[in-house]
């Protein structure tokens, strides 16, 4: 096909170049954002006068049936047009003649896929947002259900300190909402109008940037037309957002994967959300959360592929800023369905409250209860911690656990100790003795939760309010 830009050349465009230059394959998913941006552009060149309203119009008609065509799948894209801006543009042109010849007045392809992008990425602000918004609810929930559930706490991923279910899904909850907050970011950034730009210097017709602003919600327009074509500040935010979501996820995929583990069996997954071997008749394999343990790796390589690519970049658009779109929407499709599929998968997962309170009796984690009891009776910590771990050496010895070692043995260690000693160390006394605040005690959690609950709901607000300005 002819292409659009022809004039001041003599000989068609090599194959490889047309193959290796067109980014249509992957811009298509553009396209509502592309006839969007296209009518409020026409719109407004009509109501400033700078073409006739009459071709307005046509130009709005004919676009809408475009839309209509590409959403029914009748609308064949061409890689010899190279992009999604231009396969829209000689359609609209084929279909509806000199009308559609004005509709790339005062605009360049460089401000319309800035605006493109833009619109693009507010539209996936929204829908991550509620699929974050969903996770943290199920994991309310289950934290919720497991208020009571002792476990134990790990440092070094060895035992370290009794706590709750509740207080360990809790702190992935607290992340995931610091995470909402970076994609609330994500949306400022992206919330700025580019059109108007045109290739670098604006333009010498009088538009209204700020009308095209308004017809398509944005808060604010680029206030310099090199910084807007060439701004991708906000695709590296979001790629920023989404790295740091995903190490979440892939933090808590390794707990997954332990968890079901025989040696821990704190968790079994759904059948749903597990899968077989097929040589091993025996395996039940989280393989959800090993692939999006692994897939963290690549949404990180988007992140540094692109600080790479506008790195060396001199004003302004540039080529390789083509190459923003596959690893932003490959971020987008991975985190998207990482999201979706763990929020079933932890919904359905089966606890093992038994296994969880079996590991936190029979092991040492009521040591630093036991240092802080001699502490409330008078003794400096750092003496007391030498004192328990003299008791901790000694029970290891005779294979005991804390509990079992009687008081005249401990008299031997100290005399502060007393009989009231075996109430400290049981695992519940430990989590509920802990009422610093964000600590783990059952009073404590309670508010943690109630404040999650408040935090969220705050959220939802927020989104409601967002997907009101798409
Ligand atoms: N397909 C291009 C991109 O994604 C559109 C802008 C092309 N501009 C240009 N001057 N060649 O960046």
């Amino acid at each position: 096909m002819a292409k659009l830009w022809g004039g001041r050349f003599s000989k068609n465009t090599n194959e490889l170049v047309d193959a290796f230059n067109a980014s249509i394959e992957f811009d298509k998913r553009l396209y509502h954002e592309d006839i969007r941006g296209s009518i409020a552009h026409a719109t407004m060149l009509g109501r400033a006068g700078i073409i006739p309203v009459a071709d307005a119009e046509e130009i709005v008609t004919g676009l809408k049936q475009i839309l209509a065509d590409i959403e029914a799948g009748n609308f064949s894209f061409e890689v010899s047009l190279e992009d999604i801006h231009m396969n829209i543009e000689a359609r609209l042109t084929e279909r509806i003649g000199s009308a559609g010849a004005r509709l790339h007045t005062a605009r360049s392809r460089n401000d319309q896929v800035a605006l493109d992008m833009h619109m693009y990425m507010k539209r996936e602000v929204v829908e991550i947002g509620e699929l974050l918004l969903k996770f943290e609810q199920v994991l309310l929930t289950v934290a919720k259900e497991h208020e009571k559930t002792l476990m134990p706490g790990y440092t070094h991923l060895q035992r370290a300190q009794p706590i709750t279910f509740a207080h360990h899904l809790l702190a992935y909850f607290n992340m995931l909402q610091r995470d909402f907050r970076r994609l609330q970011g994500v949306w400022a950034g992206a919330d700025i109008m580019p059109l108007g730009a045109g290739a670098i210097a604006g333009t010498t017709f009088p538009i209204d940037r700020f009308d095209v602003a308004s017809q398509l919600n944005f808060a604010d327009v680029y206030a310099n037309s090199m910084d807007a074509v060439s701004d991708r500040d906000y695709v590296l935010e979001f790629l920023s957002f989404a790295s740091i979501l995903m190490m979440h996820l892939s933090r808590l995929s390794e707990e997954v994967c332990l968890w079901s583990s025989t040696e821990f069996a704190f968790i079994e997954l759904d059948d749903a959300f597990a899968t077989g071997s097929s040589m091993m008749p025996q395996k039940k394999n989280p393989d959800i959360a090993e692939l999006v343990r692994g897939k963290t790796g690549r949404v990180y390589g988007h992140l540094q592929a692109m600080l790479v690519t506008v790195k060396g970049l001199p004003l302004t658009y540039n080529k390789d800023l083509q190459e923003d779109k596959e690893g932003l929407f490959d971020a987008i499709d991975t985190i998207k369905f990482s999201l979706a599929v763990y929020s079933d998968m932890i919904a359905t997962m089966k606890v093992n409250v038994d296994k969880m309170e079996q590991a936190v009796s029979k092991d040492f984690s009521n040591a630093t209860d036991l240092a802080d009891y001699l502490v409330r009776k008078g003794l400096p910590f750092r003496q007391a911690h030498e004192v328990v771990g003299k008791c901790v050496a000694y029970a290891i010895k005779n294979g005991k656990f804390l509990p079992e070692v009687t008081l005249t043995e401990y008299k031997e260690f100290s005399d502060l100790f007393e009989e009231d000693l075996l109430e400290t160390l049981k695992p519940e006394n430990c989590v509920a003795a802990r009422t610093s605040y964000g600590g783990p005690a059952f009073t404590e959690n309670a508010k943690q939760l109630i404040r999650g609950a408040e935090i969220l709901n705050m959220q939802r607000a927020v989104l409601e309010d967002l997907h009101k300005k798409i």
